[in-house]
């Protein structure tokens, strides 16, 4: 509707006062269900009275005029003016067409065609082979599959890309240390955990003895020419790796990645984009190494390739856009911690300058802030790293905790706690604003109460124990007897906007905005729900409108927290 009356007022604009005017767009707010002007409110004749001198009231009233002919099926109650704003009502028979439409389109309410089938890729959770998992990975997960349901949900082909980091000189001295000190029958017990502890030991004996690096880069040299021992090992590693990650797709129900492009798989497409560099003139030799200046941009000095003939990261990145390009992506977006900012920005200009890319459409850096716990939680391991699996299990005990105080009947409730420690963890990192830092306080966070993940779906469940209430009472009214109380409008109103938020979701890339839609839904959803009766109704007529109300609100709900990647039980 926020596209369809822009529409309208540009049409208009043209007609009565010739284009060109002035900058119109975006004109129309979609005004909060609580706002007593309306439904969607446009400052078009306050600034265009500004250009032609005269009275905001009379442009005003002159797109009214307009506004209202045009407005032949009835979709607005009211068109008026306020203060210089024109504002639009949405009428009863719109409100509740809508409604309707969420009955027929069901899970596919809110999802769009705007993606017009452009295949973008989305690069999320990329750990590193032989490391422990941290919180940072959780964040980055979460962040990345609901970016990635999200951008499906509006009609792009979007598929993912899990960057395993698997490669580089540290994989030699793992090699090494393996070789020195490894046993594998210790090792396969706890493989991440000793691999760690063997990189870490063989790191200690760098400082004393700087000869071990030596060795170590050796080790991965043979791993590069492809040595069977190493490469064996190597391998060995990869596998015990993806073991230990096996937690973020079954614990906190991520999407598997539809590519494993990793690290490696660019070894041999490098020395292509070093010599396309050197064509096209962009590469400069500075002591030793091969580097492109981009001080005209203020992002500084890109390292190529080193003085020691290594590649870099930043290679490496070039090479993995250019494939991944060549796959058929017209736009990749990487979930990356802000950490990496100006990383990404050097590499995203070479690329610009290069010819590949136009920025900042067709490759998007996703930053999120750190996820960090308060002082004194969780502790069991020495070290400061909190570990994924260590946290997502204390989360689930929490929430297990608090289903056995509240329903301790429910059956499933090992299923369902799971379902609220990963409701409760995405929906925390999801609400906030992606770039900054956020503390997760299990007390705060794993509750029904408040803007929280398990809120909703708690709202969610209840919403069915309302339908499971009701059996299979009919839902089909009769419109022209029904006379809105407010509070059903104010739901009404707040389901007709989900297409547009998440419009707007994908637009700047903020969930943030998906979620505060979802949580005002569900207030919205109880205040009706304590003011207004639904199963108590005598009046057969508006039991089945409210039925209608409750039934649409349970699939928005439920279609919200999906492309969070939040599960919605119906019962907890
Ligand atoms: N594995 C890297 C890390 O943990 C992140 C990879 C980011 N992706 C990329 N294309 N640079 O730091």
């Amino acid at each position: 509707m926020k596209r369809f009356i822009e529409k309208q007022l540009s049409e208009i604009l043209g007609r009565l006062y010739g284009s060109g005017q002035i900058e119109v767009m975006p004109p129309v707010e979609v005004l909060k269900p609580e706002s007593s002007f309306g439904d969607y409110s446009t400052n078009i004749a306050l600034r265009l009275s500004k250009v032609l001198k005269t009275s905001p009231q009379v442009v005003a009233q002159s797109f009214i005029n307009q506004l209202k002919l045009l407005d032949t099926h009835g979709d607005f109650l009211d068109i008026s003016e306020a203060g210089g704003f024109i504002n639009f009502k949405l009428s009863k028979t719109q409100l509740l067409k809508n409604m309707a439409a969420i009955s027929d389109q069901g899970e596919l309410y809110g999802s769009s065609l705007v993606g017009e089938d452009k295949k973008i890729l989305v690069e999320y959770f990329q750990p590193n082979v032989a490391k422990p998992l941290h919180l940072g990975h959780i964040s980055n997960a979460v962040v990345g599959d609901a970016i990635f349901r999200i951008l499906k949900s509006q009609g792009y082909q979007t598929e993912s890309d899990t960057h395993l980091g698997d490669w580089g000189t540290q994989f030699g001295l793992l090699l090494l240390a393996y070789k020195k000190y490894g046993d594998f029958s210790i090792i396969e017990k706890n493989p991440i955990e000793e691999l760690n502890s063997l990189y870490v030991k063989i790191n200690l004996e760098i400082e004393l003895d700087p000869d071990i690096r030596e060795q170590g880069k050796q080790e991965f040299v043979k791993l590069e020419q492809g040595d069977g021992e190493n490469k064996k090992l190597w391998e060995q590693f990869r596998e015990w790796s993806w073991k230990e990650y096996e937690i973020i797709y079954t614990e906190l129900g991520i999407r598997r990645a539809d590519h494993d492009w990793p690290e490696s798989f660019y070894e041999d497409k490098m020395p292509a984009v070093v010599e396309e560099l050197k064509q096209k003139g962009f590469l400069v030799e500075s002591q030793g190494a091969q580097i492109v200046p981009l001080d005209d941009y203020k992002l500084g000095t890109a390292v190529v390739v080193k003085s020691d003939t290594g590649t870099t990261y930043l290679l490496r990145d070039l090479a993995t856009f250019i494939y991944r390009q060549q796959q058929g992506f017209e736009k990749q977006l990487y979930v990356i911690d802000v950490r990496q900012q100006h990383q990404l920005a050097q590499t995203f200009k070479i690329l610009e300058l290069m010819g590949y890319i136009n920025l900042p459409e067709e490759a998007v850096h996703i930053a999120y802030g750190f996820l960090k716990l308060p002082e004194g939680v969780m502790s069991s391991r020495k070290g400061t790293i909190v570990h994924a699996d260590e946290f997502i299990r204390s989360v689930q005990d929490r929430a297990l905790e608090i289903i056995n105080e509240k329903n301790p009947d429910l059956k499933d409730k090992e299923l369902v706690s799971k379902q609220v420690a990963s409701g409760a963890i995405k929906y925390f990192q999801l609400s906030h604003n992606l770039k900054s830092d956020i503390i997760f306080d299990p007390q705060k966070v794993v509750t029904f109460e408040g803007n929280t993940g398990p809120y909703l779906q708690y709202t969610h469940a209840r919403i069915h124990g309302i339908l499971r209430k009701a059996g299979n009472l009919s839902i089909n009214f009769k419109e022209e007897s029904i006379k809105l109380e407010e509070l059903e409008t104010a739901v009404l109103r707040k389901l007709y906007t989900f297409p547009e938020i998440l419009a707007e979701v994908i637009h700047d890339a903020t969930p943030n905005l998906l979620c505060n839609y979802l949580f005002e839904l569900a207030q919205s959803f109880n205040s009706f729900y304590q003011a207004v009766p639904v199963l108590a109704e005598p009046d057969e007529n508006l039991k089945a409108l409210r039925l209608h109300l409750v039934t649409a609100t349970a699939q928005v709900l439920s279609n919200g927290l999906i492309l969070l990647g939040i599960e919605a039980p119906e019962e907890m």
